[in-house]
């Protein structure tokens, strides 16, 4: 099926980049969000980053104006009626995204593909909750979307192998490469990397090593670009624990236990990066050191 009309929900970090990647990528885009602050915010940071590659000669103000043309935004679900492929990108709650799906099912038509953006969420729950299973699919970006190269498509038990290949065209058209992965906790990536980060966590929970020498070490050690505790802060401390939750209970192994330390930092509102504190403190985005509270922590269990 030649798929040309992209209906994204959810216009916040992940809906606003993949609405991006479309429209640069020649499809016609309507991006929704229940606030219409969202989507005017989200318009308006597409249209500065486009505006950014013109200045850098990679874009061209015609190119420019041709994908603002393509974008639409819009507050009403009932603006998905011509949708070839919807990709929701809404909060990572099962309820509100299977409300989404069930509201999309009576606007949408029959052919219509229904891919969701989760990192943790079962697709085979997710195309449950519909009367289409066999269309329902993951299509699961990584951040900054127009600058990560990766597309993990995810199938649930019912998705059908059409719905694989119309996704993976859009994917290769957008630039992406995509690796198939099947319907488990965390798919490939995160399954990988979260309990990696997790156990960062825990190494300086234990005194271990300081905030500054995991995260060197990791980055020298093992040549990865950032540190995990500098990662953790990024993805944001809060959806770690969320999804370190999930992996212990769906996959019942202790190896999957979130840190005692992260539940404390959550519980104490240090979420990273968009709180202003986690593991490093931050000043309009940019790290100002280590959180002293860590500093002290790690003293004190040097004593012991
Ligand atoms: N942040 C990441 O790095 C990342 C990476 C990969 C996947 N994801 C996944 O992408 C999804 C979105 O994450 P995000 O970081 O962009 O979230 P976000 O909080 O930045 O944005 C979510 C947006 O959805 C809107 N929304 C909520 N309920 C809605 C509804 N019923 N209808 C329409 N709009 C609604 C909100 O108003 C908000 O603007 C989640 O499932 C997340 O797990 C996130």
């Amino acid at each position: 099926m030649a798929i040309q009309n992209i209906f994204v929900v959810g216009a916040g970090l992940m809906g606003s980049g993949i609405a991006q990647t479309a429209i640069t990528s020649g499809y016609n885009v309507v991006l929704n969000d229940q606030r219409q602050e969202a989507l005017e915010r989200a318009k308006m940071g597409i249209e500065n980053r486009l505006q950014h590659m013109v200045s850098k000669g990679t874009m061209s103000e015609e190119e420019l104006k041709a994908c603002m043309a393509r974008l639409t935004i819009d507050s009403r679900m009932t603006a998905a009626k011509d949708a070839d492929l919807v990709v929701e990108a809404i909060f990572e709650d099962l309820d509100a995204k299977r409300s989404v799906f069930e509201t999309l099912e009576k606007i949408c038509k029959p052919h219509t593909i229904f891919a969701s953006n989760t990192s943790s969420i079962s697709l085979t729950a997710l195309g449950a909750a519909t009367k289409r299973p066999e269309r329902v699919v993951g299509m699961h970006f990584f951040s900054p979307v127009p600058k990560m190269k990766l597309v993990e498509v995810v199938f649930g038990l019912r998705t059908a192998q059409d719905v694989l290949d119309d996704v993976q065209e859009v994917g290769r058209r957008m630039g992406k490469t995509m690796i198939l992965a099947k319907d488990k906790p965390g798919f490939i990536v995160n399954r990988a990397l979260l309990p990696m980060l997790n156990e960062a966590v825990e190494i300086l929970d234990e005194d271990i090593g300081t905030v500054e020498d995991v995260d060197e070490g990791m980055k020298l050690g093992c040549n990865h670009p950032m540190g995990p505790l500098e990662l953790a802060d990024m993805i944001g401390l809060d959806i770690l624990l969320q999804v370190m939750q999930v992996f212990y209970e769906d996959l019942g192994d202790t190896k999957y236990r979130p840190s005692h330390l992260l539940r404390k930092m959550v519980t104490a509102g240090y979420l990273g990066r968009k709180s202003g504190a986690g593991f490093y403190l931050y000043e309009n985005g940019t790290s100002m050191g280590v959180n002293p509270v860590l500093t002290r922590e790690h003293s004190l269990g040097q004593k012991d």
